[in-house]
C-alpha cells in the first residue's frame, strides 16, 4: 500500500460508512450508525482513513484521564517508580493525570496485518507529542483482549493488574517517553 495516498478525514454525513467491515459487530455498528452523533455532541470525533475512495479504518479520540489507585499494590508500585523518574509537581498528593482516549480502533478485514494499525498509532502519537496547547501526558486505551498483544507491540502498558481478566483491559502509552 502507498501510505501517501492515505487521506485522513473527520466524520461527516457525506461518508458512506455501511460497507465498512473490520470483523468486529459492534466497531462496525459504531462507525454506521453512532459516529456522528458522539461528534456532533462532542462526545468523541471519529476519524476516517480514506485508501482510493474506501475507508480502510477509522479511530475515535476523546480527552480523558488517568486516575492511578495508590492504595493498592502493583498500581502503587508503579506510580512511585513513575513519580520518582519524573518531576511531577506534588507527586504525593496528585492521583489523577492528563491523557487522551483511543475510544475505538477498527482496521478493514482485506488490509489488517500490513501495518496500517501500527501506522495509525504512530500518528496519534506524535499528533498528541506536538499539540503542547493543552496538558496530555498519556494516550490510553481499553484494550480488547484480542488485540492486547498489538498494543503492547506498540509499547502500551497495563494500569493495573485488577482488570486481567476482564474482556477490555485498561492500558497507557506515556507520550514523554516518545
Ligand atoms: C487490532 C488491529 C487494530 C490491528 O491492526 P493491524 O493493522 O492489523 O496491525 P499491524 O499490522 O499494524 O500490527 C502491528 C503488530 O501487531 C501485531 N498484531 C496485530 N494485530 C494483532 C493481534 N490481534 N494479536 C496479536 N498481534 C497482533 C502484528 O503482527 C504486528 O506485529 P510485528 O510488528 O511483530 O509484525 C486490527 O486487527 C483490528 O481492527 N481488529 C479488530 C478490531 C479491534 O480489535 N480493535 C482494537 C480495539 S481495542
Amino acid at each position: 500500500m502507498d501510505y501517501l495516498q492515505i487521506r485522513v478525514v473527520k466524520i461527516e454525513p457525506d461518508i458512506e460508512t455501511d460497507t465498512f467491515d473490520c470483523g468486529n459487530t459492534d466497531l462496525n455498528a459504531f462507525l454506521k450508525d453512532d459516529a456522528l452523533r458522539y461528534f456532533d455532541e462532542r462526545m468523541a470525533v471519529t476519524y476516517i482513513l480514506l485508501y482510493k475512495k474506501q475507508i480502510i479504518a477509522y479511530y475515535c479520540l476523546l480527552n480523558d484521564k488517568v486516575t492511578f489507585d495508590t492504595g493498592q499494590g502493583n498500581e502503587r508500585l508503579l506510580w512511585n517508580r513513575f513519580n520518582r523518574k519524573n518531576k511531577i509537581p506534588n507527586p504525593k498528593r496528585r492521583q489523577n493525570y492528563p491523557a487522551v482516549k483511543l475510544g475505538r480502533l477498527a482496521v478493514s478485514m482485506h488490509f489488517k496485518r500490513q501495518g496500517l494499525g501500527r501506522f495509525i498509532l504512530d500518528g496519534i502519537k506524535q499528533m498528541l507529542i506536538q499539540k503542547t496547547d493543552t496538558g496530555c501526558r498519556f494516550l490510553t486505551v481499553d484494550a480488547y483482549s484480542t488485540a492486547l498483544s498489538f498494543y503492547l507491540k506498540n509499547e502500551f502498558q497495563y494500569i493495573s493488574s485488577k482488570d486481567e481478566s476482564e474482556n477490555t483491559r485498561l492500558m497507557y502509552y506515556d507520550l514523554k517517553t516518545g
